[in-house]
Protein backbone atom coordinates (compact mmCIF):
# COMPACT_ATOMS: atom_id res chain seq x y z
CA UNK A 1 0.00 0.00 0.00
CA UNK A 2 1.73 3.17 -1.42
CA UNK A 3 -1.13 5.76 -0.89
CA UNK A 4 -3.68 4.57 1.48
CA UNK A 5 -7.00 7.22 1.69
CA UNK A 6 -8.41 6.78 5.16
CA UNK A 7 -11.86 8.10 5.29
CA UNK A 8 -13.33 9.52 8.11
CA UNK A 9 -9.86 10.29 9.90
CA UNK A 10 -10.91 12.89 12.31
CA UNK A 11 -12.99 10.63 14.02
CA UNK A 12 -12.73 8.83 17.03
CA UNK A 13 -11.31 5.70 15.68
CA UNK A 14 -10.29 7.01 12.44
CA UNK A 15 -8.25 9.01 14.28
CA UNK A 16 -6.92 6.38 16.89
CA UNK A 17 -6.26 4.30 13.49
CA UNK A 18 -3.93 7.18 11.93
CA UNK A 19 -2.01 7.93 14.92
CA UNK A 20 -1.60 3.81 15.62
CA UNK A 21 -0.15 3.46 11.83
CA UNK A 22 2.21 6.11 11.18
CA UNK A 23 4.63 5.10 13.10
CA UNK A 24 4.72 1.12 12.46
CA UNK A 25 7.80 -0.25 10.56
CA UNK A 26 5.72 -2.29 8.49
CA UNK A 27 3.89 0.60 7.37
CA UNK A 28 5.91 3.00 4.87
CA UNK A 29 3.33 4.29 2.83
CA UNK A 30 0.67 7.44 2.77
CA UNK A 31 -2.24 7.89 4.28
CA UNK A 32 -4.71 10.43 2.86
CA UNK A 33 -7.35 11.42 5.08
CA UNK A 34 -10.50 12.59 3.86
CA UNK A 35 -13.31 14.22 6.49
CA UNK A 36 -15.89 16.82 5.92
CA UNK A 37 -15.35 17.60 9.70
CA UNK A 38 -18.87 17.08 10.91
CA UNK A 39 -19.45 18.01 14.57
CA UNK A 40 -17.82 14.65 15.31
CA UNK A 41 -14.82 15.51 12.93
CA UNK A 42 -11.62 17.23 14.83
CA UNK A 43 -8.99 18.23 12.36
CA UNK A 44 -6.96 18.86 15.43
CA UNK A 45 -7.09 15.68 16.35
CA UNK A 46 -3.71 14.76 14.21
CA UNK A 47 -1.88 18.23 14.61
CA UNK A 48 0.96 16.60 15.82
CA UNK A 49 1.06 14.00 13.44
CA UNK A 50 1.12 16.29 10.73
CA UNK A 51 3.97 18.03 11.37
CA UNK A 52 5.99 14.41 12.61
CA UNK A 53 4.96 13.08 9.36
CA UNK A 54 4.89 15.46 6.66
CA UNK A 55 5.95 13.38 4.09
CA UNK A 56 3.45 10.57 4.93
CA UNK A 57 0.13 12.13 5.89
CA UNK A 58 -2.35 14.26 4.09
CA UNK A 59 -5.72 16.04 5.26
CA UNK A 60 -8.04 16.53 2.43
CA UNK A 61 -11.93 18.41 3.52
CA UNK A 62 -14.21 16.67 1.75
CA UNK A 63 -17.78 14.76 1.62
CA UNK A 64 -17.26 10.93 0.81
CA UNK A 65 -21.20 11.35 -1.13
CA UNK A 66 -19.11 13.88 -3.42
CA UNK A 67 -18.40 11.54 -6.80
CA UNK A 68 -16.37 14.60 -7.93
CA UNK A 69 -14.48 15.26 -4.71
CA UNK A 70 -13.29 11.74 -4.87
CA UNK A 71 -12.33 11.51 -8.39
CA UNK A 72 -9.64 13.92 -8.30
CA UNK A 73 -8.82 12.55 -4.58
CA UNK A 74 -8.07 8.89 -6.27
CA UNK A 75 -6.78 10.43 -9.36
CA UNK A 76 -4.30 13.36 -7.34
CA UNK A 77 -3.26 11.39 -4.69
CA UNK A 78 -3.04 7.62 -6.82
CA UNK A 79 -4.63 6.22 -4.06
CA UNK A 80 -4.40 2.07 -3.93
CA UNK A 81 -6.51 1.27 -1.02
CA UNK A 82 -8.93 2.41 1.10
CA UNK A 83 -9.85 1.90 4.96
CA UNK A 84 -13.57 3.43 5.01
CA UNK A 85 -14.43 4.98 8.54
CA UNK A 86 -16.25 7.58 7.44
CA UNK A 87 -20.05 7.46 9.23
CA UNK A 88 -22.84 9.41 11.36
CA UNK A 89 -22.25 7.18 14.11
CA UNK A 90 -24.46 7.89 16.85
CA UNK A 91 -27.72 6.16 17.46
CA UNK A 92 -29.67 8.31 19.34
CA UNK A 93 -29.01 10.98 16.41
CA UNK A 94 -29.85 8.43 13.60
CA UNK A 95 -33.29 8.30 15.91
CA UNK A 96 -34.13 11.93 15.51
CA UNK A 97 -32.32 12.46 12.25
CA UNK A 98 -31.92 9.88 10.08
CA UNK A 99 -31.27 11.53 7.06
CA UNK A 100 -27.38 12.25 7.11
CA UNK A 101 -27.14 8.73 8.16
CA UNK A 102 -28.66 7.56 4.67
CA UNK A 103 -26.36 9.89 2.50
CA UNK A 104 -22.93 9.50 4.45
CA UNK A 105 -23.19 5.62 5.36
CA UNK A 106 -25.24 4.43 2.36
CA UNK A 107 -24.64 6.90 -0.31
CA UNK A 108 -21.26 8.02 0.73
CA UNK A 109 -20.28 4.02 0.93
CA UNK A 110 -21.61 3.62 -2.26
CA UNK A 111 -19.67 6.64 -4.48
CA UNK A 112 -16.84 5.54 -2.79
CA UNK A 113 -16.71 2.27 -4.17
CA UNK A 114 -17.99 3.27 -7.53
CA UNK A 115 -14.60 5.52 -7.66
CA UNK A 116 -12.40 2.56 -6.14
CA UNK A 117 -13.94 0.10 -9.12
CA UNK A 118 -12.79 2.44 -11.98
CA UNK A 119 -9.01 1.19 -10.21
CA UNK A 120 -9.25 -2.04 -11.57
CA UNK A 121 -5.93 -4.24 -10.85
CA UNK A 122 -4.25 -0.91 -9.42
CA UNK A 123 -6.76 -1.41 -5.84
CA UNK A 124 -5.10 -3.92 -3.43
CA UNK A 125 -7.88 -3.53 -0.87
CA UNK A 126 -10.95 -1.69 0.26
CA UNK A 127 -11.59 -2.61 4.10
CA UNK A 128 -15.41 -0.97 5.01
CA UNK A 129 -15.51 -0.70 8.82
CA UNK A 130 -18.47 -1.44 10.58
CA UNK A 131 -20.67 -2.74 13.49
CA UNK A 132 -22.08 -5.18 15.62
CA UNK A 133 -25.26 -3.79 15.28
CA UNK A 134 -25.85 -5.02 12.14
CA UNK A 135 -26.94 -8.50 14.10
CA UNK A 136 -29.70 -6.55 15.91
CA UNK A 137 -30.15 -8.06 19.34
CA UNK A 138 -29.37 -10.75 21.62
CA UNK A 139 -31.53 -12.83 24.26
CA UNK A 140 -29.26 -13.76 27.37
CA UNK A 141 -27.52 -16.26 25.70
CA UNK A 142 -25.51 -16.45 22.14
CA UNK A 143 -23.17 -14.48 20.18
CA UNK A 144 -22.99 -13.10 16.71
CA UNK A 145 -21.13 -15.03 14.20
CA UNK A 146 -20.28 -13.77 11.06
CA UNK A 147 -22.92 -15.97 9.62
CA UNK A 148 -25.61 -14.47 11.85
CA UNK A 149 -28.04 -13.15 9.75
CA UNK A 150 -28.89 -9.30 9.63
CA UNK A 151 -31.67 -7.95 11.69
CA UNK A 152 -31.03 -4.18 12.18
CA UNK A 153 -33.00 -2.10 14.51
CA UNK A 154 -32.05 1.45 14.43
CA UNK A 155 -31.60 3.75 11.22
CA UNK A 156 -27.79 3.73 12.46
CA UNK A 157 -27.80 0.25 11.81
CA UNK A 158 -29.85 -0.22 9.19
CA UNK A 159 -28.04 2.47 7.15
CA UNK A 160 -24.82 0.49 8.24
CA UNK A 161 -26.33 -2.99 6.69
CA UNK A 162 -26.91 -1.47 4.01
CA UNK A 163 -23.47 -0.46 3.39
CA UNK A 164 -21.98 -3.68 4.20
CA UNK A 165 -24.18 -5.17 1.73
CA UNK A 166 -23.29 -3.00 -0.92
CA UNK A 167 -19.64 -3.55 -0.16
CA UNK A 168 -20.06 -7.17 -0.34
CA UNK A 169 -22.17 -7.42 -3.42
CA UNK A 170 -19.11 -5.07 -5.19
CA UNK A 171 -16.97 -8.08 -4.50
CA UNK A 172 -19.29 -10.48 -5.85
CA UNK A 173 -20.12 -8.83 -8.87
CA UNK A 174 -16.94 -6.44 -9.74
CA UNK A 175 -14.44 -8.50 -7.97
CA UNK A 176 -13.22 -5.94 -5.44
CA UNK A 177 -10.43 -7.29 -3.17
CA UNK A 178 -12.58 -5.78 -0.38
CA UNK A 179 -13.09 -6.64 3.27
CA UNK A 180 -15.23 -5.95 6.23
CA UNK A 181 -15.22 -6.05 10.11
CA UNK A 182 -17.86 -5.96 12.04
CA UNK A 183 -17.01 -4.40 16.28
CA UNK A 184 -18.46 -3.90 19.05
CA UNK A 185 -18.54 -0.74 21.51
CA UNK A 186 -15.37 1.28 21.32
CA UNK A 187 -13.60 3.54 24.05
CA UNK A 188 -11.01 5.69 24.32
CA UNK A 189 -9.37 8.64 23.82
CA UNK A 190 -10.63 11.64 21.20
CA UNK A 191 -14.23 10.03 21.62
CA UNK A 192 -17.03 12.57 20.92
CA UNK A 193 -18.57 13.22 24.36
CA UNK A 194 -21.84 12.50 23.32
CA UNK A 195 -21.39 8.44 23.55
CA UNK A 196 -22.19 6.65 26.88
CA UNK A 197 -18.34 6.26 28.69
CA UNK A 198 -16.80 9.70 27.52
CA UNK A 199 -20.11 11.51 28.32
CA UNK A 200 -20.53 9.66 31.87
CA UNK A 201 -17.08 11.01 32.75
CA UNK A 202 -17.47 14.74 32.06
CA UNK A 203 -20.91 14.88 33.75
CA UNK A 204 -18.94 12.94 36.52
CA UNK A 205 -16.29 15.17 36.70
CA UNK A 206 -18.66 18.45 36.68
CA UNK A 207 -21.09 16.84 39.56
CA UNK A 208 -23.94 16.59 36.85
CA UNK A 209 -26.76 14.32 36.71
CA UNK A 210 -25.67 10.59 34.71
CA UNK A 211 -28.72 9.76 32.37
CA UNK A 212 -28.73 6.03 32.36
CA UNK A 213 -31.53 5.01 30.01
CA UNK A 214 -34.51 2.25 30.80
CA UNK A 215 -33.53 0.01 33.98
CA UNK A 216 -29.50 -0.11 32.77
CA UNK A 217 -29.30 -3.71 32.38
CA UNK A 218 -28.84 -3.61 28.73
CA UNK A 219 -25.44 -5.04 27.70
CA UNK A 220 -22.81 -4.16 25.60
CA UNK A 221 -19.64 -5.35 24.36
CA UNK A 222 -16.70 -2.90 25.31
CA UNK A 223 -13.07 -2.76 23.21
CA UNK A 224 -10.64 -0.11 23.79
CA UNK A 225 -9.99 1.89 20.48
CA UNK A 226 -5.98 0.56 19.85
CA UNK A 227 -7.06 -2.97 19.73
CA UNK A 228 -9.51 -2.17 17.49
CA UNK A 229 -7.01 -0.64 15.02
CA UNK A 230 -4.63 -3.27 15.70
CA UNK A 231 -7.31 -5.53 14.28
CA UNK A 232 -8.03 -3.80 11.29
CA UNK A 233 -4.37 -3.32 10.46
CA UNK A 234 -3.80 -7.45 10.68
CA UNK A 235 -7.13 -7.50 8.67
CA UNK A 236 -5.81 -5.02 5.70
CA UNK A 237 -2.60 -6.99 5.81
CA UNK A 238 -3.65 -10.84 6.40
CA UNK A 239 -7.07 -11.04 5.61
CA UNK A 240 -8.69 -12.73 3.34
CA UNK A 241 -10.42 -10.89 0.34
CA UNK A 242 -14.06 -11.18 0.05
CA UNK A 243 -14.33 -12.47 4.27
CA UNK A 244 -15.92 -10.34 7.38
CA UNK A 245 -14.34 -10.68 10.66
CA UNK A 246 -15.97 -9.72 13.85
CA UNK A 247 -13.98 -8.15 16.36
CA UNK A 248 -14.59 -7.81 19.93
CA UNK A 249 -13.36 -7.56 23.49
CA UNK A 250 -14.95 -10.54 25.21
CA UNK A 251 -15.98 -7.98 27.68
CA UNK A 252 -20.14 -8.01 28.15
CA UNK A 253 -21.47 -5.31 30.48
CA UNK A 254 -24.83 -3.91 31.61
CA UNK A 255 -24.85 -0.17 31.32
CA UNK A 256 -25.16 0.47 34.84
CA UNK A 257 -22.18 -1.57 36.15
CA UNK A 258 -20.21 0.29 32.97
CA UNK A 259 -21.07 3.37 34.85
CA UNK A 260 -20.78 2.60 38.02
CA UNK A 261 -17.20 1.57 37.57
CA UNK A 262 -17.04 5.59 35.63
CA UNK A 263 -18.25 6.98 39.00
CA UNK A 264 -15.18 4.44 41.10
CA UNK A 265 -12.48 5.29 38.95
CA UNK A 266 -13.57 9.37 39.11
CA UNK A 267 -13.84 9.62 43.09
CA UNK A 268 -10.69 8.07 43.00
CA UNK A 269 -9.24 10.47 40.71
CA UNK A 270 -10.61 13.52 41.66
CA UNK A 271 -12.02 13.23 44.97
CA UNK A 272 -14.42 16.25 46.40
CA UNK A 273 -14.14 17.35 49.87
CA UNK A 274 -17.94 16.78 51.15
CA UNK A 275 -19.55 15.40 48.13
CA UNK A 276 -21.21 12.36 48.24
CA UNK A 277 -19.90 9.29 45.83
CA UNK A 278 -20.49 10.24 42.18
CA UNK A 279 -23.06 7.00 42.02
CA UNK A 280 -25.38 9.22 43.72
CA UNK A 281 -25.61 11.53 40.33
CA UNK A 282 -26.97 8.19 38.33
CA UNK A 283 -30.33 8.72 37.41
CA UNK A 284 -32.71 6.27 35.04
CA UNK A 285 -34.30 8.38 32.49
CA UNK A 286 -36.81 7.13 29.52
CA UNK A 287 -35.42 4.65 27.29
CA UNK A 288 -34.00 4.58 23.79
CA UNK A 289 -36.82 3.89 21.30
CA UNK A 290 -35.84 0.47 19.78
CA UNK A 291 -33.04 -0.07 22.41
CA UNK A 292 -31.32 -3.30 21.57
CA UNK A 293 -31.05 -5.04 24.87
CA UNK A 294 -28.10 -7.68 24.36
CA UNK A 295 -24.79 -7.15 22.08
CA UNK A 296 -21.91 -10.07 22.34
CA UNK A 297 -19.34 -10.77 20.11
CA UNK A 298 -17.72 -14.21 18.51
CA UNK A 299 -14.69 -12.67 17.70
CA UNK A 300 -13.03 -16.55 17.12
CA UNK A 301 -12.39 -16.11 12.93
CA UNK A 302 -9.56 -12.93 13.38
CA UNK A 303 -8.13 -14.91 16.48
CA UNK A 304 -7.80 -18.06 15.15
CA UNK A 305 -6.92 -17.03 11.45
CA UNK A 306 -5.28 -13.86 12.19
CA UNK A 307 -3.38 -14.38 15.67
CA UNK A 308 -5.64 -11.42 16.92
CA UNK A 309 -6.07 -10.40 20.74
CA UNK A 310 -6.68 -7.43 22.93
CA UNK A 311 -4.29 -5.88 24.38
CA UNK A 312 -6.36 -3.81 27.22
CA UNK A 313 -9.01 -5.36 29.62
CA UNK A 314 -11.86 -2.82 30.59
CA UNK A 315 -9.84 -1.89 33.96
CA UNK A 316 -6.73 -0.86 32.41
CA UNK A 317 -8.23 0.50 29.25
CA UNK A 318 -10.96 2.66 31.23
CA UNK A 319 -7.77 3.49 33.36
CA UNK A 320 -6.16 4.88 30.39
CA UNK A 321 -9.42 6.49 29.11
CA UNK A 322 -10.57 8.33 31.87
CA UNK A 323 -6.69 9.59 32.24
CA UNK A 324 -6.79 10.96 29.13
CA UNK A 325 -10.29 12.96 29.56
CA UNK A 326 -8.69 14.40 33.24
CA UNK A 327 -6.04 15.84 31.23
CA UNK A 328 -7.37 17.12 28.09
CA UNK A 329 -9.57 19.47 29.39
CA UNK A 330 -8.76 21.82 26.50
CA UNK A 331 -9.87 19.41 23.65
CA UNK A 332 -13.43 18.77 25.55
CA UNK A 333 -14.17 22.28 25.52
CA UNK A 334 -12.87 22.88 21.77
CA UNK A 335 -15.07 20.18 20.87
CA UNK A 336 -17.78 21.32 22.81
CA UNK A 337 -17.44 24.94 22.08
CA UNK A 338 -18.68 26.83 19.04
CA UNK A 339 -14.74 28.43 19.00
CA UNK A 340 -13.47 24.76 17.43
CA UNK A 341 -16.27 25.49 14.08
CA UNK A 342 -15.30 28.75 14.00
CA UNK A 343 -11.38 27.85 13.61
CA UNK A 344 -12.41 25.21 10.79
CA UNK A 345 -14.00 28.24 8.78
CA UNK A 346 -11.19 30.12 9.09
CA UNK A 347 -8.73 27.01 8.23
CA UNK A 348 -10.96 25.50 5.14
CA UNK A 349 -13.57 27.77 4.50
CA UNK A 350 -17.29 26.97 4.86
CA UNK A 351 -18.97 23.07 3.57
CA UNK A 352 -19.69 23.76 0.00
P1 LIG B 1 -17.19 9.36 14.61
O1 LIG B 1 -18.59 9.86 14.54
O2 LIG B 1 -16.37 9.69 15.79
O3 LIG B 1 -16.37 9.87 13.33
C1 LIG B 1 -16.90 9.87 12.04
C2 LIG B 1 -15.99 10.71 11.16
O4 LIG B 1 -16.51 10.66 9.81
C3 LIG B 1 -15.93 12.18 11.56
O5 LIG B 1 -14.60 12.64 11.53
C4 LIG B 1 -16.78 12.88 10.52
O6 LIG B 1 -16.39 14.23 10.28
C5 LIG B 1 -16.54 11.99 9.30
N1 LIG B 1 -17.63 12.09 8.32
C6 LIG B 1 -18.97 12.00 8.57
N2 LIG B 1 -19.66 12.19 7.43
C7 LIG B 1 -18.74 12.35 6.44
C8 LIG B 1 -18.84 12.57 5.03
N3 LIG B 1 -20.04 12.66 4.42
N4 LIG B 1 -17.70 12.71 4.32
C9 LIG B 1 -16.49 12.63 4.94
N5 LIG B 1 -16.33 12.43 6.26
C10 LIG B 1 -17.45 12.29 6.99
O7 LIG B 1 -17.30 7.78 14.38
P2 LIG B 1 -16.42 6.60 15.01
O8 LIG B 1 -16.99 6.22 16.31
O9 LIG B 1 -14.99 6.96 14.88
O10 LIG B 1 -16.78 5.43 13.98
C11 LIG B 1 -16.00 5.24 12.79
C12 LIG B 1 -16.55 4.05 12.03
O11 LIG B 1 -16.51 2.89 12.87
C13 LIG B 1 -18.02 4.20 11.62
O12 LIG B 1 -18.16 3.65 10.34
C14 LIG B 1 -18.79 3.40 12.66
O13 LIG B 1 -19.98 2.89 12.10
C15 LIG B 1 -17.80 2.29 12.95
N6 LIG B 1 -17.90 1.68 14.29
C16 LIG B 1 -17.89 2.46 15.41
C17 LIG B 1 -17.91 1.85 16.66
C18 LIG B 1 -17.87 2.67 17.94
O14 LIG B 1 -18.01 2.10 19.03
N7 LIG B 1 -17.67 3.99 17.89
C19 LIG B 1 -17.95 0.46 16.77
C20 LIG B 1 -17.98 -0.30 15.60
C21 LIG B 1 -17.93 0.33 14.36
O1 LIG C 1 -21.86 -1.68 19.00
C1 LIG C 1 -21.12 -0.79 18.23
C2 LIG C 1 -21.78 0.57 18.24
O2 LIG C 1 -21.54 1.12 19.53
C3 LIG C 1 -21.26 1.51 17.17
O3 LIG C 1 -21.59 0.99 15.91
C4 LIG C 1 -21.86 2.91 17.32
O4 LIG C 1 -21.27 3.79 16.37
C5 LIG C 1 -21.54 3.40 18.72
O5 LIG C 1 -22.14 4.67 18.92
C6 LIG C 1 -22.04 2.41 19.76
O6 LIG C 1 -23.50 2.38 19.78
P1 LIG C 1 -24.31 2.31 21.17
O7 LIG C 1 -25.67 2.82 20.94
O8 LIG C 1 -24.16 0.98 21.81
O9 LIG C 1 -23.40 3.37 22.01
P2 LIG C 1 -23.80 4.55 23.02
O10 LIG C 1 -22.53 5.02 23.64
O11 LIG C 1 -24.70 5.55 22.41
O12 LIG C 1 -24.65 3.77 24.15
C7 LIG C 1 -24.12 2.65 24.85
C8 LIG C 1 -25.22 2.10 25.74
O13 LIG C 1 -25.50 3.05 26.77
C9 LIG C 1 -26.55 1.89 25.02
O14 LIG C 1 -27.19 0.74 25.56
C10 LIG C 1 -27.37 3.14 25.35
C11 LIG C 1 -26.85 3.51 26.72
N1 LIG C 1 -26.83 4.96 27.04
C12 LIG C 1 -26.23 5.81 26.17
C13 LIG C 1 -26.15 7.16 26.43
C14 LIG C 1 -25.50 8.11 25.45
C15 LIG C 1 -27.36 5.42 28.26
O15 LIG C 1 -27.89 4.63 29.06
N2 LIG C 1 -27.28 6.77 28.52
C16 LIG C 1 -26.71 7.66 27.65
O16 LIG C 1 -26.70 8.89 27.96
Amino acid sequence: MKNLLVTGGCGFIGSNFIRFLLPRADFTGRIVNLDNLTYAGNAENLTDMAQEYPDRYVFERGDVCDPLVLADIFSRHDIDAVCHFAAESHVDRSITGPDAFIQTNIVGTFQLLEQARRLDDRLIRFHHVSTDEVYGSLGAAGHFTEQTPYRPNSPYSASKASSDHLVRAYAKTYGLPVTLSNCSNNYGPFQFPEKLIPLMVLNALEQKPLPVYGDGKNVRDWLYVVDHCRAIWEILVKGREGETYNIGGDCEMENIDVVKSICDIVDKLRPEDGQPSRRDLITFVVDRPGHDRRYAIDSSKIRDELGWTPAENFASGMAKTVGWYLDHGDWIDRVRSGEYRRWIETQYGSPG
